[in-house]
């Protein structure tokens, strides 16, 4: 089985997280899949950016929930990475469904639903009509680190995969399995490499965030089933690296 390579937020180490350029980027150098964030704005649009709040990714100090898609869309939300994305813009989910229909993507999308710090009511449903209108030539993976939301999505339709996140807790994995009736685990890196020494996961692991490149090779080598990485190209190359050693 080989691991997919899933860029974080797009390509989050050359471009601006979670924009346009940083989706089309980690489409350009070819990721099996893309993962980005989603939240609600005061006017119930479905936005995708990381924070609750937009201080960090634009410089202007305002809380996502608090402010409507117009106001949101005023900021500038590359300049922070570099000078050269000043024009880039946080998009809605829309807009990057149709980016990726535009470019025929065929991989992996992974829509977390930011709902672990503010409840964001209705969202599971927008997000899930939207993916729903398009006719998609890629799979789509909703991950939370809020399980309640994941049930919501399973409840609409029980064809949607979803995944658990979580960064660090006691569990081992027959304990997780038995718990939460998921598709896939997406587990914080650290975690899972230690875990692994021991156990063998009997459902899919899509591990965060793998940058290194010793971890890179190392979640590779264990075969899990993905590396959510902020390194997509490094990851892809790294990968081809190994194939071409084992062939040897
Ligand atoms: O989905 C993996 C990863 O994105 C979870 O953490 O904080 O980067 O959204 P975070
Ligand atoms: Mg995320």
């Amino acid at each position: 089985m080989r691991t997919n390579i899933i860029a974080h937020r797009g390509s989050r180490s050359t471009h601006p997280e979670n924009t346009l350029e940083a989706f089309s980027e980690a489409i350009r150098v070819k990721s099996d899949g893309i993962e980005l964030d989603v939240h609600l704005s005061k006017d119930g649009e479905v936005v995708v950016i990381h924070d609750e709040t937009t201080n960090r990714t634009t410089g202007v100090a305002g809380i996502v929930a608090e402010m409507s898609l117009a106001e949101l869309k005023e900021l500038d939300a590359g300049s922070f990475f570099s000078p050269n994305f000043a024009a880039s813009k946080i998009p809605t989910l829309v807009e990057v469904l149709e980016l990726l229909d535009q470019v025929g993507f065929n991989g992996i999308l992974n829509i977390e639903l930011k709902t672990d710090k503010t409840a964001y009511v209705g969202i599971v449903q927008k997000v899930y009509r939207f993916v729903q209108a398009k006719s998609r030539n890629y799979s789509v993976v909703y991950s939370s680190f809020n399980y309640d939301t994941l049930i919501e999505m399973k409840k609409i339709d029980d064809q949607n995969q979803i995944a658990l996140l979580f960064e660090t807790n006691n569990r081992n994995l027959i304990e997780l399995d038995g718990c939460y009736p998921v598709e896939a685990w997406h587990p914080h890196y650290k975690w899972a490499k230690l875990r692994l020494l021991n156990e063998v996961p009997n459902l899919p692991m899509r591990v965060w965030t793998v940058n290194d490149s010793d971890d890179i090779r190392y979640f590779i080598k264990a075969k899990v089933a993905a590396i959510i990485t902020d390194y997509p190209e490094r990851a892809l190359e790294i990968r081809a690296t190994m194939v071409v050693e084992e062939k040897v």
